[in-house]
């Protein structure tokens, strides 16, 4: 299979499209031509309290580095996404939930049941004390209080701060302090795959480091046995029982935080990548009705976990504030069997899927049969995010479950970006396997090489964006300097996403990963520094680099160089305990893949790590180790080389 091929769009998604070829030409001229009048027509699509004059109000340079959209406007999210359909929309599906169990029955919410569970919960965060501006982490499962939670943020002006239900006790720590919650939203025990987890337990835990968090709302989820402290913990369902259905909404500027979210970057602790209201709010619904060609009636799925920003977008604020019906699923896509993912699709008559590529990978690996045993006759247009897509599981994607019949939106953007960034509108792009295609209307991505020149026509570089957009992120919480620093000086006067990438012959822009110290593990984000800062803590330990390595499923796996201390011997159970280790410090999805016990790292005569040379060893790329003569010590890399793991 070639990449030069290409699957025209079908000529009825041109017929019926929103945004057919032309259409998109003009618009994103447009957009890039006059963003001041583009965007305040597109500011439309919202419910303003005060509709905004200005749109964009920006520099990316350091003199008068500033980031702000409708910066004029007031709204408030909640309103957006749940009372704005009571009018024409109260009595249709809002969320439909689709428990772990099978056996389970699922549950459904319609807009006017949304609105009072909102409101509820609203009250009930109001009651704990928590007020416009405050921060509210939020812990919970994939149960639908985990959306009624975000709006309630959103509609006290709360900043909620989501930490995946899968990060340790230290990790949720760390992101409590960090930006000093004090409130924490949990529920008693957590279930995928048919497994517990103890997100109370581990509360409790976290909160042992952590003295900013006065009151812990705890939603029952499994009726599970859990340790209440009678002065700080609340049970949702006897403080809902307390509290009306009604909350009047707080008007927010558009500029005001909507949430913090952490993600890894290449140095230091996660970041707290902050999001605001108004122009937040725009990117995601915008991009969802395009990108998703979300029309109304249809079952929209996306199949993330509303821990990643994937689900913060994707399945909670774009779609509700569509209007359009939204799946939330606790569990896992490939249990209790490998069908589950499409008996769910059959099961609710879903008609657009999204998912990521490590999902697909894993589930190809079981055999089409899992597959062809589904009916999968509702599903219309699949969508992926996450990493790249590999062209194989593209066009299994397209030919075994969409029969050939579903366009494949291939989504690339980020944590920091909001919402999709660069990805092909069903309607108007030709697809090419691997491609994420073209870029959004208002979105200017440019490739440049590493001295920073612009480059053009067919080329490879690394991908910079020449402009602000509504939904980019604000600011690090807590560091706007960190902010400045890490986004916008690699490449002064541009933002600068920290992935490379390939421009064709056509435009189509491909990606090729990530250029700094951030590996992709099934589609999440790791810092290598996050890692090797949890080794060294092992008493064992003296030093530790973390590269990526090729792996099949999860696209990278972490492969880590450990030297112990003196006097300390490696042996199968240290290496055992040094990923379990790692799991308790941050979490399962940091477990290393590989370790491997180095006695020396290949370090340069001023003491630098040469990662390079630790990639390619990790790779199995022994003959490409290019010039090792700087070293100062040449001879540990036959060492690491003959001693390679796996
Ligand atoms: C990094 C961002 C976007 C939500 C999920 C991940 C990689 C993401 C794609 C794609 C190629 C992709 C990039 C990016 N990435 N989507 N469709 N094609 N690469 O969000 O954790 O902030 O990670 O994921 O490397 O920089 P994130």
């Amino acid at each position: 299979m070639s990449e030069q091929d290409l699957f025209p769009v079908p000529r009825e998604w041109a017929e019926k499209a929103r945004v057919d070829a032309a259409k998109y030409e003009q618009l994103y001229g447009r957009a890039l031509a006059d963003p001041g009048s583009f965007w305040l027509e597109q500011a439309k699509r919202l419910d303003w309290i005060k509709r905004p004059e200005i749109a964009g109000d920006w520099s990316f340079r350091e003199q008068d580095f500033r980031i702000q959209w409708f910066a004029d406007g007031k709204l408030n999210v909640s309103v957006n996404c749940v009372d704005r359909h009571l009018k024409d929309k109260a009595d249709s599906v809002a969320i439909l939930w689709e428990p772990d169990s099978p056996d389970e029955a699922p549950r459904s919410y319609t807009y006017r049941q949304l609105h009072e569970e909102v409101c509820r919960f609203a009250n009930v965060l109001k009651g704990a004390g928590a007020k416009k501006g405050d921060r509210v982490t939020i812990y919970l499962p994939m149960i639908p209080e985990a959306a009624f939670a975000l709006l309630a943020c959103a509609r006290i002006g709360a900043i909620h701060s989501v930490v995946f239900g899968g990060f340790s006790p230290e990790a949720l720590a760390g992101r409590i302090t960090d930006c000093d919650s004090t409130l924490v939203v949990t529920a008693d025990e957590g279930r995928r795959g048919g497994k517990k987890v103890p997100l109370k337990a581990n509360v409790d835990e976290a909160l042992r480091h952590c003295t900013s968090v006065r009151k812990v709302v705890v939603v029952k989820a499994t009726d599970g046995t859990v340790a209440m402290n009678a002065q700080r913990d609340i049970w949702y369902h006897d403080a809902a029982a307390d509290v009306t259905a009604d909350c009047p909404p707080e008007p927010m500027g558009a500029e005001d935080p909507l949430f913090i979210l952490y993600t890894s970057g290449s140095t230091g602790k996660p970041k707290g990548v902050l999001h605001s209201t108004g122009g937040y709010l725009l990117w995601a619904s915008l991009t969802h009705e395009l990108y998703f060609d979300y029309r109304p009636g249809q079952i929209y799925w996306c199949a993330a976990d509303i821990g990643w920003v994937t689900g913060h977008s994707y399945i909670v604020y774009g779609p509700l504030a569509n209007g359009a019906t939204t799946l939330m699923y606790e569990g896992l896509p490939n249990w209790p069997t490998p069908s589950r993912i499409w008996q769910v699709a059959d099961r609710h008559n879903v008609e657009i899927l999204y998912t990521a590529p490590t999902a697909l990978r894993a589930l190809m690996k079981e055999g089409d049969d899992y597959v062809k045993s589904t009916s999968r006759k509702s599903l219309k247009l699949l969508g992926t995010v996450g990493e790249p897509i590999n062209p194989e599981a593209w066009r299994w994607y397209h030919e075994i479950v969409g029969e050939g019949r579903c366009p494949i939106v291939d989504t690339w953007w980020q944590t920091e970006t909001g919402a999709a960034m660069i990805a092909p509108m069903p309607g108007a792009i030709d697809l090419k396997p691997g491609s994420a295609t073209k870029p959004m209307f208002g979105i200017e991505p440019q490739l440049v090489d590493g001295d920073g020149r612009i480059l053009d026509g067919a080329t490879e570089g690394n991908l910079v964006i020449a402009r602000s957009w509504p939904g980019q992120m604000r600011t690090v919480w807590g560091d706007h300097q960190r902010f400045f620093q890490t986004y916008f000086t690699t490449y002064p006067g541009k933002y600068f996403t920290g992935d490379g990438c390939r421009r064709d012959e056509d435009g189509y822009y491909w990606i090729t990963g990530r250029v700094d110290d951030v590996i992709n593990v099934s589609g999440h984000r790791m810092g290598t520094a996050e890692v090797e800062s949890a080794l060294v803590l092992h008493p064992q330990v003296a030093e530790a680099a973390v590269v990526g390595m090729p792996h099949d499923i999860k696209g990278q796996g972490i492969y880590a160089y450990v030297t112990l201390n003196a006097n300390c011997a490696a042996s199968e159970e240290l290496r055992a305990e040094l990923k379990q280790w790692v799991r308790t410090e941050i979490g399962p999805i940091a477990t290393p893949d590989a370790i491997q016990f180095a006695p020396g790292l290949p370090k340069t005569r001023s003491g630098k790590i040469m990662r390079r040379i630790l990639r390619k060893i990790a790779e199995g790329e022994v003959s490409s180790l290019g010039d090792t003569s700087t070293l100062a010590d040449p001879s540990v890399v036959d060492d690491l080389v003959a001693n390679r793991v796996g």
